[in-house]
């Protein structure tokens, strides 16, 4: 009998015939206030399978509007969806965060989920979190020259503003992985007024527009290129802690027993913080983290 993980918070979907007939067939997908919409267009072609450097395709399904691209990534799974399907919408009315947070997903960011089904034991089910990120900061990085640090456990920041967040969902069956729904969103054109206290966007960062287009391309390139050497866990860690914006650094971490305060000293393949604390040394599996200022 499958099992769930208790961090993930998917719940049954109905097993249909599989189905994409809620997306938008043909459409494109403009930043906001866009007076050149060529440069900034995603291509419409709805579920095209899209070649890529493995060669085994990408299936690439988009839409305007969603509820959620992790919550439609679940059902369609569910339904028997291909490896690297990846769903994409203009905008989510029901985007998710961590921990049942909500999250803005309005027109001008990338909002995606990709499904993958990762041969791996469930205990490396949390190096998938620091994957993804060290994947998305080198694809930002690339595309346009911004320098985002990581952010524990699984948040992409430029100067402690949240640039990008992450939200990994897994099924189990009692040692393997069914699947993992990697949910994306990154905060690409949005302006202030449309950004939660405490976020940035490449836009605020730059001071321009990007083409949704080239930036979900290049993210999954780098996706994709990542996944490969996503098994060794030493390098998949330490390329992260490279990174890390907390690294030795004072800070707080609020977790469902209360605060903890001490020094970053580095993170587990297990997904924990290691924190240097007046009573020594304590790992933390969980929680939300914020420099002590
Ligand atoms: C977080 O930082 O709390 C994670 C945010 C993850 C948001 C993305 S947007 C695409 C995908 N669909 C969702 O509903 N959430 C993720």
């Amino acid at each position: 009998m499958q099992k769930e993980l208790t961090r993930c918070n998917f719940e049954l979907g109905l097993l249909l015939v599989l189905r994409v007939g809620e997306p938008s067939q043909r459409y494109r997908l403009r930043a906001p206030d866009n007076p050149n919409p060529p440069s900034r267009v995603l291509t419409p072609k709805t579920g095209t399978p899209t070649p890529t450097r493995r060669g085994c395709g990408l299936n690439i399904i988009r839409y305007k509007r969603i509820s959620s691209t992790n919550t439609k990534a679940k059902t369609l799974v569910e339904k028997g969806a291909a490896d690297w399907t990846v769903l994409v919408s203009e905008v989510q009315t029901q985007g998710r965060g961590r921990s049942g947070r909500s999250w803005k997903s309005p027109k001008g960011g990338l909002w995606f989920s990709l499904i993958i089904r990762p041969k791996i034991p469930i205990e490396r089910i949390p190096l998938l979190q620091f994957w993804v990120a060290n994947a998305l900061r080198k694809g930002i990085e690339e595309a346009y020259g911004v320098r985002p640090e990581v952010k524990w456990p699984n948040d992409l920041v430029v100067d402690w503003k949240k640039l990008a967040g992450i939200l990994i969902e897994t099924k189990i069956s009692g040692p393997e992985v069914v699947y993992a729904i990697v949910g994306i969103g990154l905060n690409l054109n949005l302006s202030a007024e449309q950004l939660p206290t405490g976020a940035t966007s490449i836009f605020l960062v730059k001071k321009k527009r990007f083409s949704l287009e080239k930036t979900f391309s290049s993210i999954l390139t780098v996706l994709e290129r990542h996944y490969e050497t996503s098994r060794d866990e030493n390098a998949v860690v330490s390329d992260w802690w490279k990174h890390c914006a907390h690294r030795m650094k004072p800070v707080i971490i609020e977790t469902g027993n209360g605060k903890i305060r001490g020094k970053c000293l580095g993170v587990n393949p297990d997904g924990s913080i290691i924190i240097q604390t007046e009573r020594g040394n304590i790992t933390v599996p969980d929680g939300t983290l914020r420099l002590d200022a």
